[in-house]
Order: C-alpha cells, then structure tokens, then sequence
C-alpha cells in the first residue's frame, strides 16, 4: 500500500521534471519585468563592444545565434517584445544549467543595460513604408 503511494508521488514527479524540461520557462521576478530602463538607448558603443567580445561567441554577430548552442533569436518579434526590465534580469542572472551564466557577475549594472539596449538594435526594421 505504502508502496504504491510512493510510486505514485515519484511519478507525478517525474511528470513535473519532464514537463519542465519539454516546455522550459523562465520565470522572471514580477518586481525585474517592470523596472525601467535608467539608460534608455545610451551606451550602444559599449553595448556592441561588449557583445562582440563576450556573447557573440554564441549568440553571433547578427544576433540569430548559434542553432547548436542556443534557439534564441535576438531579431525575432517573441524575443523584443519583452521589457528592458525582463531583458536585464536574464543578462544579470543567467540560467542555470544552460551556457548562459549570470553577466550580472561580471559587468556593472549600467554596462548590462547597455547590453540590453544594445540587442533592441537587432529589432527587424520595419520594412513596410505605412
Ligand atoms: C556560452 C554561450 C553564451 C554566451 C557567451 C552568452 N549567452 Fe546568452 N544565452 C545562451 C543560451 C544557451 C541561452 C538560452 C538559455 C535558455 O533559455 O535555454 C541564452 C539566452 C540569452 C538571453 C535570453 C533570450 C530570450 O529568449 O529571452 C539573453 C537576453 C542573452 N542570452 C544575452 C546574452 C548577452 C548580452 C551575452 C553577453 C554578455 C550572452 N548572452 C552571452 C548562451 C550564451
């Protein structure tokens, strides 16, 4: 009896791992999606700088990344339209148990919003004259 509850909770278990794996999110600490950028569209020099020596390793110069290091695709609509705030917080804190490590180590806060409002220049220009 005993045993058959303990199977049961492992199984659930491993439904949870298996989803967090299959449909991975990350999550984002409400008070971080909602903070303002105190550098809007400053340091872009810097920014570039940065990028080209430290992340274009994998992410690329162009921003479309490596497909064998990561899926993330700084041109694409799903990744801008997140907030600075959000942005910030993934480049401070990175994500364990991926290559991305927490920048936020390395670099001032001023310089990771440089970074942040560096990738907003890999935005798809809008191509349509309306
Ligand atoms: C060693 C490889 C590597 C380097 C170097 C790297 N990243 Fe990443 N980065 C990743 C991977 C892998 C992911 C995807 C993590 C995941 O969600 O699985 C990622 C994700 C991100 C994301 C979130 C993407 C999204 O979809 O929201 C941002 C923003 C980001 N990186 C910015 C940077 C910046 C800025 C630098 C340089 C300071 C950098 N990365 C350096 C590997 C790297």
């Amino acid at each position: 009896m005993k045993r058959e509850i303990v199977k049961r909770v492992l199984f659930i278990a491993s439904l949870f791992v298996f989803f967090a794996f299959a449909f991975p999110t990350w999550e984002i600490p409400e008070k971080y999606q909602k903070v303002k950028n105190p550098y809007p569209d400053k340091g872009l020099e810097t920014g570039q700088k940065i990028y080209k020596k430290t992340c274009a390793v994998c992410h690329l110069a162009d921003g479309k990344g490596n497909d064998v290091i990561t899926p993330v695709d700084f041109t694409e609509d799903d990744f801008q339209k997140q907030s600075d705030g959000t942005l910030f917080y993934k480049i401070s804190e990175g994500r364990k148990g991926t290559a991305m490590k927490a920048y936020g180590d390395d670099y001032p806060e001023k310089k990771v919003w440089y970074l942040v409002n560096y990738l907003r220049s890999f935005q798809k220009k809008n191509q349509s004259s309306d």
